[in-house]
């Protein structure tokens, strides 16, 4: 990294503003991390994993999202200990995938995400997907529960949930006082998948909905291709007059409304333009315009058929 980037990766630190959401349990979460899904290629792990992290750590980033599935956590671990960074200034949430869910083979899973990220603890341990049937999900979540108790984990949550399956996990606890409910859900979501009745339920139940995807990047393999949303006529338009870019308005629209928010890039500038847009302010009109955009359109699974 040049020397010119890292002055100024050290004025960015000072003024930059990165919101923080207290979750249910006290535990705070900076609320614009970084995705690491398919950096480089899907699956890819070494070098250049970890030397996106180091620069998004200079560049102010503190909040880090891996999954098992990614194939990356190595590289990513490798990347926050080269920062020299004590792990209580990181924030790191790693995922159980599809195939280790169930108690014992979440537990594995943990222990097995522990190694790969070299590291003792994880702040955000999540279920990645709702599979069936729904039995095993509820087993997952049981094995998240110990972890918690045991303080392995700062916080528990779950990915891809709708709210057919937030109320069954809910369900499933029914009448047991010791029960841990999830913190956080992190789903796709952005102007085109404005997902209104989940953005409701959730935050009814103190639970923060944590978007991927937020630019509308994802690109999964036999998705058809649909318009995005930084190409959108408006979110150029708005771009323009507030003297920002797209990536950063649809940032900004998702932090008001109460998201945490992890774009994922691996370009530098992009990098640090998509952090500042934390500190980027919408009027409500724009804000409802934006929202205004749903058009229900994915660019990754829908976790209503969860086959893979
Ligand atoms: P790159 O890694 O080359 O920057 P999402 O997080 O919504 O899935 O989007 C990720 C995609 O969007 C990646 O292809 C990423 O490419 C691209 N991207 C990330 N930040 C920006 C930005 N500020 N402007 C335009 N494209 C971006």
């Amino acid at each position: 990294m040049s020397s010119s980037l890292n002055q100024g990766n050290r004025d960015n630190q000072e003024n930059r503003e990165i919101p923080k959401i207290t979750l249910t349990n006290g535990v705070e979460i900076p609320a614009l991390g970084l995705g690491t899904a398919a950096i480089g290629s899907f699956t890819e792990d070494g070098p250049r994993i970890q030397a996106c992290v180091e620069t998004a750590i200079e560049l102010g980033y503190r909040h880090f999202d891996t999954a098992a599935v990614y194939g990356n956590e190595a590289g990513v671990g490798a990347g926050l200990r080269a920062s020299g960074l004590p792990p209580e200034e990181l924030f790191v949430t790693t995922k159980v995938w599809n195939a280790e869910q169930g108690y014992d083979s979440t537990l594995k899973a943990f222990e097995n995400s522990l190694k790969a990220l070299g590291s003792d603890r994880v702040d955000l341990y999540l279920i990645h997907w709702p599979v069936e049937p729904f039995e095993r999900v509820i087993e997952t979540w049981r094995a998240l529960e110990r972890l918690y108790r045991e303080k392995a984990v700062r916080a528990v949550g779950v990915s891809n949930f709708t709210v057919r399956h937030l109320k069954k996990l809910a369900k499933a606890g029914d009448g047991d006082e010791n029960r841990i409910k999830p913190m956080i859900n992190q789903v796709e979501f952005h102007p085109y998948l404005y997902q209104e009745e989940l953005l409701h339920y959730c935050r009814a139940e103190g639970m923060p909905l944590e978007a991927w995807s937020p630019l509308g990047g994802g690109n999964w393999p036999g998705r058809k291709e649909n318009p995005r949303p930084l190409e959108d006529p408006l979110v150029i338009r708005l771009a323009e007059k507030y003297g920002k870019t797209p990536a950063q308005i649809l940032i900004a629209w998702s932090l008001h409304l109460g998201n945490i928010v992890i774009p994922k890039s691996e370009n530098p500038r992009r990098l640090e333009e998509n952090l500042a847009a934390g500190a980027l302010r919408l009027s409500s009109e724009d804000r409802e315009a934006l929202s205004g955009l749903n058009r229900n359109f994915r660019y990754g699974a829908d976790p209503d058929h969860v086959d893979f």
